[in-house]
């Protein structure tokens, strides 16, 4: 039987696994991290795969760690300075691992009540560091930051529209309008589109020399479009936007939208870890404020892929947007009331998205989760002090690990000379960066995020000496 392989066959392969789990851990970063990828070769390789036959269990296993290995940036590289991807934490593993084998069904409390109540304690914990109240709040585990951003959308607009859950978007007279800043991520957008609103929904308001949210054009804009008979009913605020890091003056922002009785609220995906950092939480000042938080496990907190978290301190308005009643769902189970994950989300079977965090943060502590993101600020501060040294120019300002650079010569400027240097470097093996475009007048920089808790002075210090070589081989 090839599904249920022998005993034997099972545990050559668990071995196997585990080897090269490891091997990964301890040698990613003696491999190039960005490795020059061939379509046409990886086709190439597929094509021996026609399921014709059965494969031997290990061979496969190993064609597939190969082609991972070979072709994929390695995010896990400690001179990874991309994308909000992080380098799993071990006991993050472990649970993803776990999970697979078990296979808890979380679309309903009594299938898996250890499963939901691991993800509503976790709700719990998290949201209070955000400062909310922990006896209140709500939420759900999401596959990323753009599930919880439509997750936000939805919510506020069934709460500033009820008749829409019946009746849809016909049933409004004027158009919903949503506010965010040009530097707020497109998820927002994407969001905007799949609830009917399109994107003209979205109106991007304009931002200070410090690429923050200006609240006096976000009052102004709202005032205008209520007067032109449109129905404001949502503001987006940034705590770390995906390109610089930067956060909106959150407390502002809440007043506003308090005045206005809107809708507040924060994508905190990257940025939102700050919250377990003493000295960086009075930079997210206001966030408690907000009617709802995006907060992504699978950025700084270091999980696998597929960890987002939607939060509110409004119970029940998950279920008034969510909920339906089908005659096939199991029941409720339990002395007391409890959650059952579908009817507060918009997926239905999903997987155990929570044990990863919570396997993750039990073996870490709050302190080994502060003590590592208080070790990628420092790193943060190193290259942005390095790269000062060395004659580029810092472009962004924020309290978190991302630095965004130009050179200092206005040839050293012009979008074609920094997306030069961003791929020699790429080409080069020895890190991973990019060109970002900004908005305002800062236009295009060279962006570069502590993204990894593993990333050493001597990382930062290579990548400066990469990006120096780079600009001295094109000048
Ligand atoms: C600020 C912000 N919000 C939302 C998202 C979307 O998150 P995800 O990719 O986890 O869906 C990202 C992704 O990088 C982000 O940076």
């Amino acid at each position: 039987m090839t599904l249920m392989l022998e005993a034997e066959a099972r545990r050559a392969l668990w071995q196997r696994l585990q080897e090269a789990i490891e091997r990964y851990a301890v040698e990613v970063e003696t491999a190039p991290v960005a490795p020059a990828a061939d379509p046409a070769a990886i086709r190439e390789r597929l094509a021996g795969f026609d399921f014709a036959a059965p494969s031997d269990p290990l061979a496969a296993l190993g064609f597939a760690v190969d082609g991972l290995w070979r072709d994929q940036v390695h995010a896990a590289h400690p001179r990874y300075f991309g994308l909000f991807n992080p380098a799993p934490t071990t006991a993050s593993i472990a649970a993803d691992a776990l999970v697979a084998a078990f296979n808890p069904q979380l679309a309903a409390w009594s299938h898996s009540p250890f499963a939901v109540e691991v993800e509503q304690h976790l709700i719990r914990a998290l949201a209070e560091r955000f400062g909310y109240d922990p006896a209140r709040v709500e939420g759900s585990f999401t596959t990323g930051g753009a599930e919880a951003n439509q997750t936000a959308l939805q919510v506020a607009l069934i709460r500033a529209f009820p008749e829409v859950a019946r009746r849809g978007l016909l049933a409004l007279r004027s158009q919903p309008l949503v506010y965010v800043s040009p530097e707020g991520h497109h998820s927002i957008l994407k969001a905007a589109r799949l609830a009917g609103l399109g994107a003209e929904a979205v109106r991007e308001i304009r931002t200070d020399s410090r690429l923050r949210m200006r609240t006096d054009d976000l009052a102004a804009r709202i005032r205008e479009d209520r007067e032109a008979g449109s129905s404001p009913f949502l503001v987006v605020a940034n705590a770390g936007t995906t390109g610089s890091g930067i956060i909106d003056p959150l407390e502002e922002i809440a007043q506003v939208a308090d005045e206005e009785r809107l809708w507040l609220h924060v994508d905190a995906a990257w940025g939102g870890a700050a919250a377990l950092v003493p000295e960086l939480r009075p930079a997210l000042e206001g966030i408690a404020r907000a009617g709802s938080i995006t907060f992504d496990a699978h950025k700084q907190l270091s999980v696998p892929m597929g960890a987002g978290l939607f939060l509110t301190r409004h119970p029940g308005l998950l279920e008034r947007t969510f909920r339906v009643t089908t005659p096939y769902m199991p029941k409720e189970g339990g002395a007391g009331p409890v959650v059952d994950p579908y009817a507060q989300s918009m997926q239905w079977s999903r997987r155990f998205i929570g044990l990863k965090v919570f396997l993750s943060l039990a073996v870490a502590g709050w302190e080994g989760y502060e003590a590592a993101l208080r070790h990628q600020t420092a790193m943060g501060d190193r290259l942005r002090d390095g790269l000062r040294a060395a004659g580029w120019t810092v472009v962004n300002e924020t309290p978190l690990p991302l630095v965004c650079f130009v050179g200092a010569e206005r040839e050293s400027r012009t979008p074609a000379f920094l997306e030069a240097v961003a791929a020699r470097v790429v080409a080069s093996g020895e890190a991973w960066i990019n060109t970002v475009g900004l908005s305002g007048d800062v236009g295009t920089a060279l962006r570069a995020c502590i993204t990894n808790y593993r990333t050493g002075p001597e990382d930062v210090d290579a990548l400066i000496a990469a990006v120096d070589r780079a600009r001295a081989d094109l000048c």
